[in-house]
C-alpha cells in the first residue's frame, strides 16, 4: 500500500526488469469485473484456503491503541494476535478493512491515490510465511484475477535473501528481474509495534505511462507507469519507540491490497475514479455542479477530490467520528473543509456533501450495512458541519485574503506561524488551507511558526489539566508486556482477589521492588481491580501483603490485555512475585456500578422517548456521577427530561435482575443488544440485560436494577454541533441532591417567612411589590423633576439676548431630562435648553432649541458636540434637539456653568 515508512537505511537498488513471458495456465471462466465481484473473490479465495473472515473493524482504532488515530491498515486489528497478547479466532485470517490515510491527501485528485480505502488482506499468526504468502498471491493474481503473469513485477527489500528465491520458484522469475528496493520495509503503523520487510507486487500499465527513462522500474517516482497493488509484510520484528527491534514470537504474515487499485486494473480504467466504485459518486457531484466529468482537466481533479473526500466523510460520520478540533475530529473537519473549497472552485455551494451522501451510501450499503442503519445520522453530522463552515469560510477566507495582499505588499514571501496559528484558532481555517491559498499566490507558510503556536496552546491546556500524558510508560509496558499473558479479569464477581505481582514500573522504567513511598504502576496474574474502559472510570483500592500496602489510585489498560495498578506504596514493600491480597474500594465501586447500569437505563428511555435515530456518542461513568452524550440537534423539552426520569425510575422499581451472557457477536446483535458503532467488538462479546435493556457491555453492574436506588437528572445541556449531553446521580448521590435542593428550598422559604409550599405565592407577591415600590419611586421623582423644571424655567439667563436655561438637575435617566425639558419650555417660550445629570460618574446631558431660534442660526447638535468634547464624550443631534454622553462626569459642573460661553 503507498504509505509506508522508509525505516531502512538500505539504499535502493534499481535496475529496469527484464520483460517477461507468460507461462502460467489460465483457470476456466472470467475474472471478477464488478467491485463487489473482486471483493467478494478476494476473501473466497482465502476461505478456501483455511483463513477465517473477520470482519472489517471500525475506522476508530480500539480504545486500548493509543498509537494511532485512526485505522489505517488491515493488520491493526490482528496487532495483539501477531504480538501473542490474544488468541486469535484462527492463525489464518482474511478481511476486508475499512482504512483511512492522510499521508497522501496532498496527491488525491490523481489516479490512484486516496484518504479513505478498502483494504484486501489476507494474514497468517504463525501459520506461515514468506514461501506460501507469495504462492498465494501469484496464485490470486494470475489464475483468479487472470492478471497477465508479464505484467507482473515482484519488488523486495535489498536485505531480503529468501523472498527472491521463493519468487523464482513460484511464478519463475528470476532474481535478476526483481527489484531491490530500500523501502520495502512496512510499520509500525503508530509509534511503536510489529513490523518487517516487505515485497510488493506492481502492475505495469505499460510504456505509454512510462517516463522512458533507462531506468525506469517498480518504485520509480517519475511517471505512473509501475502501479504498486499488493504488498506482502514479512512482521518478524518488534520495535520500540526508540526504533530498538526484537523478534517478535513467532513471524507473521500482514498482506494488504487497494481494493479501488485492483478494481482499477481489472476494469481497465486509467484511474480509481472511472472504477464501478466511484464513478456514480463523481457523477453525483458533477451534476450537482452543472458539468460532466472529463470536459475539464482542472474540473476533473476537483470532481476526484471531492469524490474521494465525500466518500471519505460518510464512512468517518458512520464510525462515529465527530468534527472537533482535535485528533480524529480534526481530521474529519480538515478533510470537509477541504472539500468544501475544491466544491467552490467548481461553483458549488451549500450543503452539497450531505447532499451526495446518500449515493454514497446506496453504493456501499451492501458490503457496510452500517451506512444504511446509521444513514440518518450520517446525513446529520455532515450537514450540520458543512453548514457551520460555509458561514465561516466567507469570512476566514476575506481575513487572509487582507492579510495576504498586506504581506505581498510589504515585499513578503512567508506566512507567519503566529498568523496562521490565528486563522486556525479563531476562523476555524485549516493551516492547510491557508497554505493552499498561499501557495496559488506562490507564498509559503512558516509550519515552524505555525506548531510553536499549537504548542503552546496544547502546553496551556495540558497545565489546566486537560491533556494527561502517559504516553512514555505505554511504550514501557509495551515492553515489559511482550512476555507477560494477558491479565485475568476476576471483579465481575467481587470486589476481592488473591494473586501474584508479575511486573512493576518505577518512575516509569521496569522494576523488581517498590517502598514506601515511591509510586509505581503494578501488574497482577489476575485482579478484581476494573481498568477504565467504556466510560466507567478505573477502580480504587489496596494491593498488600505481610511485607507493605501499596494504594490504587487509578487502574488502566495501557496496552491491550494488561491491567496496570497506578497508584503509591504507604507502607513497608512489595517485590515481582509477591503473593497478594487486592481489594477493591467496594463502596466507591458500587457507587460507579449504579451508575453503570443507570446509564444502560437512560439510553433506552432516551431511544423510546426521542427516536431509534438516537445513539451513545460518549459516556462517563464515575462513581459521585454519570454523564450520556448521543446525537440530537434540539434541546429536550422539559416534558421529556420528566418523562425520562419516570420510564429510569419506574425500571428501578421493578426491580429487574441484571444478567450477563457470553455469546457470539453476530448471534448478539440478532436478539437486539445495543452496539456502540465507535467501539470494536471481538468475535464474542459479553450481552449486559436488565428488563427491556439489552446492551453488549464489558462493564461492572448492580445485580438487580433496584440498587441504583433513585435516578436523577441534574442537567441537559449541548456539547458540539449535534449533540447532546445528559447528567444525572443515582443512590445516595441523587439522595444527596434532593436534601441539598430541600434545605435551599427551607431556607429561602424561613427567610422570606413563609413555608416551601407557599414559596412560589410569596416570591411572586414580593415581585408586586417590588414592582409597585419601583412605580411609586418613578412618580416621585417625576414630580421632583417637575418642580425643579418650574424652578428652572422662572430664572433664565441671557446670551446676546437669548433665554438660556442650563443646569446639571437630578434624573435618573435621558427621558426624565427630556420630560423636565418639555415642562421648561411650555413657560419660557423661546429659548435654549441644556439639561444635564449625573449618574454612576457617569453623563448624560440633552439640548433643546425652538424652531424660531434654529431658523437664526442656532444648533443643537453643534452645541451638543461641543458640550460633549469638553467632557471627553460623544454628542450630536439634530438642530432642534440633541443629546450626548461621557463616560466621565468630572467637568459636567464646570461645562454646564460655562455653557452660555460656548453659545455665544
Ligand atoms: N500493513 C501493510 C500495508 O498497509 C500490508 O497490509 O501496506
Amino acid at each position: 500500500m503507498p504509505a509506508k515508512r522508509s525505516q531502512n537505511s538500505s539504499s535502493s537498488v534499481k535496475s529496469s526488469p527484464q520483460p517477461r513471458q507468460s507461462g502460467a495456465s489460465a483457470r476456466k471462466g472470467e475474472p471478477p469485473s464488478t467491485s463487489q465481484d473482486i471483493r467478494a473473490s478476494f476473501l473466497r479465495f482465502f476461505e478456501e484456503r483455511d483463513h477465517y473472515r473477520l470482519p472489517s473493524s471500525s475506522l476508530i482504532p480500539p480504545s486500548d491503541d493509543p498509537t494511532v488515530l485512526l485505522t489505517t491498515a488491515g493488520m491493526q486489528q490482528m496487532i495483539p494476535y501477531f504480538l501473542g497478547r490474544v488468541t486469535p479466532p484462527s492463525t489464518r485470517l482474511t478481511s476486508v478493512q475499512k482504512c483511512f490515510r492522510t499521508t497522501d491527501i496532498d496527491e488525491v485528485g490523481d489516479a490512484s491515490h486516496l484518504t479513505f480505502f478498502e483494504m484486501l488482506g489476507n494474514f497468517a499468526v504463525g501459520a506461515y510465511f514468506k514461501r506460501e504468502a507469495i504462492a498465494y498471491a501469484w496464485e490470486l493474481m494470475t489464475l483468479v484475477y487472470k492478471l497477465p503473469p508479464e505484467r507482473l513485477f515482484p519488488t523486495v527489500h535489498p536485505d531480503d535473501d529468501e523472498a527472491p528465491g521463493y519468487w523464482q520458484e513460484v511464478a519463475g522469475i528470476p532474481a535478476d528481474g526483481i527489484t531491490r528496493l530500500g523501502d520495502n520495509w512496512w510499520g509500525p503503523p503508530g509509534a511503536s509495534g510489529p513490523c518487517g520487510p516487505d515485497s510488493e507486487i506492481y502492475y505495469d500499465r505499460g510504456v505509454e505511462f512510462g517516463c522512458g527513462e533507462a531506468d525506469c522500474a517498480p518504485g520509480c517516482d517519475r511517471c505512473e507507469r509501475y502501479l504498486e497493488v499488493w504488498n506482502l509484510v514479512f512482521m518478524q520484528y518488534y520495535q520500540d519507540i526508540d526504533g530498538t527491534r526484537t523478534l517478535l514470537k513467532q513471524p507473521n504474515i500482514d498482506t494488504g491490497m487497494g481494493l479501488e487499485r485492483l478494481t482499477m486494473v481489472l476494469q481497465g480504467k486509467n484511474s480509481v475514479f472511472e472504477t464501478d466504485l466511484f464513478r456514480p459518486i463523481i457523477d453525483k457531484f458533477a451534476t450537482l455542479a452543472h458539468t460532466n466529468y472529463g470536459e475539464n482537466a482542472e474540473h476533473d481533479r476537483s470532481l476526484r477530490v471531492i469524490a474521494d473526500h465525500g466518500r471519505a466523510l460518510v464512512f468517518l460520520a458512520g464510525d462515529g467520528v465527530l468534527p472537533s478540533n482535535t485528533g480524529r475530529g480534526y481530521i474529519f473537519r480538515r478533510v470537509l473543509r477541504r472539500a468544501v473549497r475544491y466544491g467552490r472552485m467548481l461553483g458549488l455551494e451549500g450543503l452539497f456533501l450531505a447532499e451526495a451522501a446518500d449515493t454514497v451510501i446506496g453504493l456501499m450499503k451492501g458490503h457496510y450495512e452500517e451506512l444504511a442503519a446509521r444513514r440518518d445520522q450520517i446525513v446529520d453530522i455532515i450537514s450540520t458541519e458543512e453548514r457551520r463552515f460555509n458561514q465561516t469560510l466567507t469570512l476566514g477566507m476575506q481575513m487572509l485574503t487582507r492579510e495576504l495582499d498586506a504581506l505581498e505588499k510589504a515585499g513578503k514571501h512567508e506566512v507567519p506561524g503566529e498568523l496562521a496559528f490565528k486563522l486556525y484558532d479563531t476562523h476555524g481555517f485549516p493551516v492547510e488551507l491557508t497554505a493552499e491559498v498561499a501557495r496559488e499566490r506562490g507564498m509559503t507558510v512558516d509550519r515552524a511558526g505555525y506548531d510553536g503556536a499549537m504548542l503552546r496552546q496544547q502546553e496551556q491546556q495540558a497545565k489546566s489539566g486537560h491533556i494527561f500524558v502517559r504516553e512514555q510508560e505505554e511504550e514501557a509496558w509495551a515492553k515489559v508486556s511482550n512476555g507477560l499473558p494477558t491479565t485475568r479479569f476476576t471483579g465481575y464477581e467481587g470486589e476481592l482477589g488473591s494473586s501474584a505481582i508479575v511486573a512493576m514500573l518505577v518512575n516509569g522504567k521496569p522494576a523488581d521492588e517498590v517502598s514506601a513511598p515511591q509510586a509505581a504502576a503494578l501488574v497482577l496474574e489476575e485482579t478484581p481491580f476494573y481498568a477504565e474502559a467504556g466510560g466507567q472510570m478505573g477502580d480504587h483500592g489496596m494491593i498488600g501483603s505481610q511485607t507493605g500496602i501499596f494504594q490504587v489510585s487509578d487502574t488502566q489498560r495501557p496496552v491491550p490485555g494488561l491491567i496496570v495498578h497506578y497508584g503509591t506504596m504507604i507502607e513497608g514493600h512489595l517485590r515481582v512475585g509477591s503473593e497478594v491480597r487486592a481489594e477493591v474500594d467496594a463502596m466507591r465501586r458500587q457507587a460507579i456500578m449504579r451508575n453503570h447500569s443507570a446509564t444502560h437505563l437512560l439510553h433506552l428511555a432516551l431511544k423510546d422517548i426521542l427516536g431509534k435515530q438516537v445513539h451513545q456518542q460518549g459516556s462517563l461513568v464515575a462513581p459521585d456521577r454519570l454523564r450520556f452524550d448521543f446525537n440530537m440537534t434540539r434541546p429536550l423539552a422539559a416534558e421529556e427530561l420528566r418523562e425520562i426520569d419516570q420510564q429510569v425510575n419506574s425500571a428501578v422499581l421493578a426491580n429487574h435482575l441484571v444478567r450477563t451472557e457470553i455469546m457470539p457477536y453476530q448471534e448478539a446483535l440478532a436478539t437486539g443488544a445495543m452496539a456502540l458503532f465507535s467501539e470494536k467488538y471481538g468475535d464474542t462479546v459479553r450481552v449486559v440485560t436488565m428488563g427491556a435493556s439489552k446492551e453488549l457491555c464489558g462493564g461492572t453492574h448492580v445485580a438487580a436494577t433496584g440498587q441504583i436506588g433513585l435516578y436523577l437528572t441534574t442537567q441537559e445541556a449541548g456539547t458540539a454541533a449535534g449533540i447532546r449531553r445528559v447528567e444525572a446521580l443515582t443512590g445516595t448521590g441523587a439522595e444527596m441532591f434532593v436534601h441539598r435542593r430541600n434545605d435551599l428550598v427551607s431556607g429561602l422559604a424561613g427567610r422570606l417567612q413563609t413555608t416551601p409550599d407557599a414559596l412560589a405565592d410569596r416570591v411572586r407577591q414580593l415581585q408586586e411589590e417590588l414592582n409597585e415600590a419601583r412605580r411609586s419611586l418613578a412618580a416621585v421623582q417625576r414630580n421632583q423633576a417637575r418642580e425643579e423644571a418650574t424652578r428652572l424655567a422662572a430664572s433664565p439667563t441671557e446670551v446676546n439676548g437669548v433665554p438660556l436655561v442650563a443646569a446639571v438637575v437630578s434624573a435618573p435617566d435621558v427621558k426624565t431630562l427630556g420630560e423636565m425639558s418639555d415642562g421648561i419650555r411650555s413657560r419660557l417660550g423661546s429659548g435654549v435648553i441644556l439639561l444635564a445629570t449625573e449618574n454612576d460618574g457617569q453623563a448624560q446631558f440633552i439640548v433643546t432649541i425652538d424652531d424660531a431660534l434654529t431658523k437664526r442660526g442656532l444648533n443643537a447638535g453643534k452645541i451638543a458636540a461641543a458640550v460633549a468634547e469638553r467632557l471627553g464624550g460623544r454628542g450630536g443631534g439634530r438642530p432642534n434637539s440633541a443629546q450626548g454622553g461621557s463616560n466621565d462626569a468630572r467637568n459636567l459642573r464646570a461645562t454646564i456653568a460655562e455653557a452660555g460661553a460656548l453659545i455665544a
